[in-house]
């Protein structure tokens, strides 16, 4: 079993980072009264249709998910435990910028009920940070980093790489703090310019550079090396942890399990009735916020996925993992054989370059496979008669 997951999306940010894509708003005023009781409507709501499920996690991302009240949070947690059947070691992620401010909340959201936190540190020095558009320093993150550790056992943190400038020599040496510093679990992003963001234009103006794909194939290889042979190998493409020390919420995605979404933008896969349906609410907060409190929820799709889709997805998610995807899985989500989907004469070109391992349960993307995942799910799903590119 995948497990059952709840996703709650805080869509408010102090700022708007460069490259950030994310459903992520700058607000003067945010009504707390009124978003802690949509938050709780579509909960209920979303409970309702998915009654007797044991829930294995919940995840506050964001945004900035550590600008709620830590109320909000403990309301929500305490709801979502009442709804389902809380699983003995539920675990609960919240999402936290590095801010003083933020930091000086972390007691409040532990007393809540949360139990693990990812801090967006992003950098370990001033210069990538204020390159980032990031309003905290170096010496914050450290300072947060610490609060973190006094008051939470479940700690990882988040760094983006392949920066504006950034050599091979110069992570090598972040990464080593990285590690010295890190609690058994990190996330380390290469930096993608998204469109529509700030970089997006800058990149096309020239005026953004960053490690091409060769300077980039090496920076992750050596983020590969140095987490493994430092005990937080990689268990997906940009998360590392010490065995046992993974995100389980992360863990239902990629294994496609079901997750409840809730808050604007937040998106959800749910079995019923033998159909898995992708569901998503209205990304613009204040959309959200209205439909929530005339309707009791601001659903915008909520349709059954087609089995072909299905397969597609879960063999796409598990994939990512290196752990690989479960055949087993992706018969059940397709309702045919393994072989019907995906022929063994691809899969056997894939193995034979070093891309793919297969065993009887499991298909596995190679490291080198998971570094160029797009081409290889090309090819095996619907791509060209030749070899990846
Ligand atoms: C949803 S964001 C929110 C976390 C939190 N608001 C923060 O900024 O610290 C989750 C993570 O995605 C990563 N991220 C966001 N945009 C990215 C991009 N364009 N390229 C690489 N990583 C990105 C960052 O590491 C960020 O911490
Ligand atoms: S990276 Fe985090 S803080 Fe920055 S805009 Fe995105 S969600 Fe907000």
């Amino acid at each position: 079993m995948s497990g059952f997951g709840l996703y709650v999306h805080w869509p408010f940010c102090l700022s708007k980072c460069p490259y950030c894509d994310f459903n992520s708003h700058v607000r003067d005023q945010v009504d707390q009264v009124r978003w802690k009781a949509a938050l709780l409507a579509e909960l209920a709501h979303w409970a309702e249709k998915t009654p007797d499920r044991q829930l294995d996690t919940i995840f506050f991302g964001g945004g900035t998910p550590s600008l709620m009240p830590p109320e909000t949070a403990g309301a929500v947690i305490e709801a979502a435990k009442s709804h389902w059947t809380p699983s003995p070691d539920l675990e609960v992620t919240l999402e936290a910028n590095p801010t003083s401010v933020e930091a000086e909340k972390l007691s409040g959201f532990r007393d809540a009920g949360v139990g693990r936190v990812s801090l967006g540190i992003q950098a370990l020095n001033d210069a990538d940070l204020a390159r980032l558009g990031r309003t905290h320093s170096a010496r914050d993150a450290l300072r947060a980093l610490e609060i973190a550790r006094e008051r939470f056992e479940r700690i990882s943190f988040d760094l983006i790489y392949a920066r504006p400038e950034q050599s091979l020599a110069q992570w090598r040496e972040e990464l080593a703090r990285a590690l010295e510093l890190s609690a058994g679990h990190l996330s380390l992003y290469q930096l993608t310019i998204e469109k529509r963001t700030v970089f997006e234009l800058a990149y096309a103006r020239g005026e953004l550079k960053i490690p091409g794909e060769d300077a980039a194939a090496d920076l992750y290889e050596a983020t590969q090396d140095m987490t493994e042979a430092a005990g937080l190998p990689a268990y997906e493409i940009s998360n590392h942890a010490a065995p046992g020390a993974e995100c389980r919420h992360n863990l239902i995605y990629w294994r496609y399990g079901d997750y409840a979404g809730i808050g604007p933008g937040a998106h959800g896969r749910l079995t019923l009735g033998g159909e898995k349906y992708a569901t998503r609410v209205h990304r613009a907060p204040e959309a959200w916020l209205k439909r929530v409190e005339e309707d009791g929820h601001a659903i915008r799709t909520f349709e059954p996925i087609p089995r072909e889709i299905r397969a597609e997805e879960s063999l796409m998610m598990g994939l990512r993992l290196a752990e690989g995807a479960s055949k087993s899985t992706v018969e059940t989500e397709a309702g045919r054989g393994f072989d019907d989907i995906i022929s063994a004469s691809r899969r056997a070109a894939l193995i034979e370059e070093g891309l793919l391992g297969e065993t009887p349960s499991r298909i596995t993307a190679t490291k080198a496979g998971r570094q160029r995942l797009d081409s290889v799910l090309g090819y095996l799903l619907a791509g060209p008669q030749e070899g990846p590119t």
